[in-house]
């Protein structure tokens, strides 16, 4: 809490182009809280050097993220939208945070025994600390709560247990944050393979529905989505791929998966993967438009990122500085 408001904090990295997933799971969202909430809403960048990235496009996608935030609604005038690398109060409290997590308790996250598989040429150090960094981000804006799709939950669980740490050595330093996972689009599966996380560094661009994917590409990968050998749109165990299209449906067009049962009774597949993609695109397309002309002005960006690191810093100074306090580190 800040200034008697609850806080809300969130962030995608620049790391890929963003899928439906990130919109649906977490990004769609984050507006939710903008009227009643002060909202830090980051693009971390810092995050994404955890993998290797290529400069050029980790520059060009960090803009492109910014913007995304604004033509998914987020009013840069109601919350503060920023870079991750602008405020370093988010590097010093990760390493004053990482004194404060265990090396077991790191060594569970199975975001972390994923990656590592993944990148198995570099299980960096950086890979291994992720969620002291995460934990930095959050705890910095006393945040309340965290929208995220439940593959971060387990982060921000651990998020909490450094803070409770923390407070116990050192009473009333961090409020405690509690994660939010929007029921709906907690996760959006793989198209390719719906066991899958749809996420936006696979290598098969099939599989993945990017926000920005024109309108016949979207309505292509959902005819091409894996199903299975029934014909009938039914909620079901063990139906996975057509679970994925009927939570993805549900999410555009707000229906419960009776009402998707019922629209679709004695249509085949075909007919509903379409429908699929149709209300995919329809929702997408006024995000599109609005992202590429607000790309068109970089440097109305900048200012944008300006002023949003600059009312980043001034809460993030804030909490550092009382940290450095508590823990005794000497003033000048
Ligand atoms: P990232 O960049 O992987 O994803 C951004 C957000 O999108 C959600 N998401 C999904 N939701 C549903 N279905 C999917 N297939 C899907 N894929 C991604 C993620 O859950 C996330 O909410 N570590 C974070 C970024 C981060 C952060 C933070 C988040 C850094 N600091 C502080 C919250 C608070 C990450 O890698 O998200």
């Amino acid at each position: 809490m800040f200034q008697d408001r609850l806080v809300s904090y969130s962030g995608v990295q620049p790391s890929g182009n963003l899928t439906i997933g990130n919109y649906l799971g977490a990004i769609r969202n984050f507006s939710l809280y903008s009227e009643k909430y002060k909202c830090f809403y980051c693009v971390v960048d810092e995050h994404a050097i955890t993998v290797r990235q290529n400069p050029a496009e980790l520059r060009r996608r960090t803009y492109e993220t910014l913007a995304l935030y604004m033509a998914c609604g987020l009013d840069p005038e109601k919350n503060t939208l920023y870079v991750q690398s602008h405020v370093h109060e988010h590097a010093e409290l990760a390493w004053i945070l990482n004194c404060f997590t265990g090396f077991g308790e790191l060594s569970r996250m199975t975001q972390f025994k994923d990656k590592s598989q993944k990148h198995a040429d570099n299980i960096n150090a950086g890979l291994f600390t992720y969620p002291v960094l995460m934990a930095a981000d959050i705890l910095l804006y006393q945040t309340d709560v965290v929208p995220v799709g439940i593959d971060q939950k387990q982060h921000v669980e651990l998020c909490r247990d450094i803070a409770e740490r923390f407070n116990q050595i050192h009473p009333d330093t961090f409020t405690i944050p509690e994660p939010i996972v929007s029921k709906s689009g907690m996760k959006i599966m793989s198209l390719a393979d719906p066991t899958k996380k749809m996420s936006k560094s696979d290598e098969n661009a099939n599989a993945v529905v990017y926000i920005l994917d024109d309108r016949d590409t979207i309505i292509r990968k959902f005819k091409r989505a894996v199903t299975d050998s029934d014909t009938s749109v039914r909620f079901a165990e063990g139906k996975d791929g057509i679970n994925n299209l009927m939570t993805i449906y549900s999410c555009f067009t707000g229906k419960t998966m009776e009402e998707i049962e019922r629209e679709f009774e004695g249509h085949g597949y075909g007919d509903f993967k379409l429908a699929v993609g149709e209300v995919c695109a329809d929702a997408l397309a006024p995000v599109q438009e609005k992202f590429h002309a607000l790309l068109k002005d970089k440097a109305a960006l900048e200012a944008q990122m300006k002023k949003g690191a600059e009312e980043a810093s001034y809460y993030a100074r804030r909490t550092l500085g009382k940290v450095q306090k508590k823990l005794g580190f000497v003033k000048i």
